[in-house]
């Protein structure tokens, strides 16, 4: 059996313009965000306060969220943090939604965030203290949860273990993340129990695909039929991570939402105002959208 309903949390905005080389201009990263909203999206994540050097794309993140107005915001609007100068950057800007977001995996700690995998806790771990005693809401990724593009496919167990220490510093939710697309069906299943055995359930977890193999559709439908209800996707299929080969785009939000319709699933997304959304900001990037959704609809 398949949940009622299901929550959609955007990460166009971030994941989906991260990777882009050419800066997007603030004013349109504003009206993205706000038109997602618009179409229905309950939560969309804008930016990253990570090291402009990183991340160029997101280097605006203070003079955007000026644009978005958080007080006034109709749905939360979480950001990146890795550290404690992005959580301090945050709280300065008036977010009240992070994300801190790890890896399973040795080699993509250190090539996303110049650290050990060890070293990662003790980077988030007084981020994370500082969030909650600010009264955030706070998140946690975990990546390369299938497969690593250097260190190949990822054991179980050292992803458990990888979220269960995000997940026990306080985090509210666990986001597992198959940044370069690898996943298969039966693999998310085995991974979702393998969290239920460690005490996780699917209360605390979302699905974050990404879309290189063409899995991550059927891979959102396995997560839905072992009770998962949170599914990460981006409008268009826009994104990838600039630190992992041959990550692509993610899920998009189109497809999730045009899947959930025909399973009778709730989502609250107005499908045709999101395509208009998606055809606009291919528009802007110069290239249509990979999503066959927006392709058939836009
Ligand atoms: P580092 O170079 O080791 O940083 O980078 P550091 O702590 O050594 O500091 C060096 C300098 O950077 C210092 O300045 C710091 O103040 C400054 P200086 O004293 O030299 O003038 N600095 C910062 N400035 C602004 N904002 C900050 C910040 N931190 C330090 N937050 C760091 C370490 C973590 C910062 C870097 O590796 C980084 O920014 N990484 C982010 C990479 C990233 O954003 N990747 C993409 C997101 S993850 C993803 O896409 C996966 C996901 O979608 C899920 C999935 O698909 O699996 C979430
Ligand atoms: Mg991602």
């Amino acid at each position: 059996s398949f949940p009622d309903r299901v929550t959609i949390y955007e990460v166009g905005p971030r994941d989906g313009l991260q990777n882009e080389s050419a800066i997007v201009p603030v004013e349109v990263k504003a009206e993205f965000v706000h038109r997602l909203a618009a179409a229905g999206l309950p939560i969309v994540e804008a930016t990253s306060f990570v090291h402009p050097k990183w991340v160029p794309q997101l280097a605006d993140a203070e003079e955007l969220l000026t644009f978005l107005d958080l007080a006034d915001a109709s749905v939360p609007l979480p950001v990146l943090v890795p550290n404690e100068r992005g959580l301090d950057r945050a709280l300065a800007a008036g977010c009240t939604h992070v994300a801190i977001f790890g890896s399973a995996t040795e080699t993509f700690a250190q090539k996303n965030l110049n650290s050990t995998l060890d070293g990662q806790y003790a980077m988030f771990e007084p981020v994370v203290k500082r969030a909650l005693e600010a009264g955030l809401d706070v998140r946690a990724y975990v990546s390369m949860c299938f497969g690593d593009p250097w260190e190949g496919e990822v054991p179980i167990d050292q992803v458990v273990d990888a979220g269960r220490r995000l997940l026990d510093m306080g985090a509210t939710q666990l986001s597992l993340g198959d940044t370069i697309g690898v996943g298969t069906a039966a693999h998310v299943g085995a991974l979702i129990d393998a969290f239920g055995a460690a005490g996780v359930g699917v209360d605390r977890l979302a699905m974050h695909f990404h879309d290189t193999y063409g899995q991550a559709l059927a891979n959102a439908h396995a997560a839905l039929r072992h009770g998962i209800t949170t599914f990460d996707a981006s409008a268009g299929g826009l994104g990838g991570c600039p630190y992992a080969e041959s990550a692509t785009g993610n899920l998009a939000t189109e497809d999730l939402v045009w899947m959930l319709t025909g399973l009778g699933i709730e989502h609250g997304v107005d499908l045709n105002a999101l395509v208009a959304t998606s055809v606009w900001m291919a528009g802007q990037l110069g290239r249509p959208s990979p999503s066959a959704v927006v392709r058939a609809l836009g």
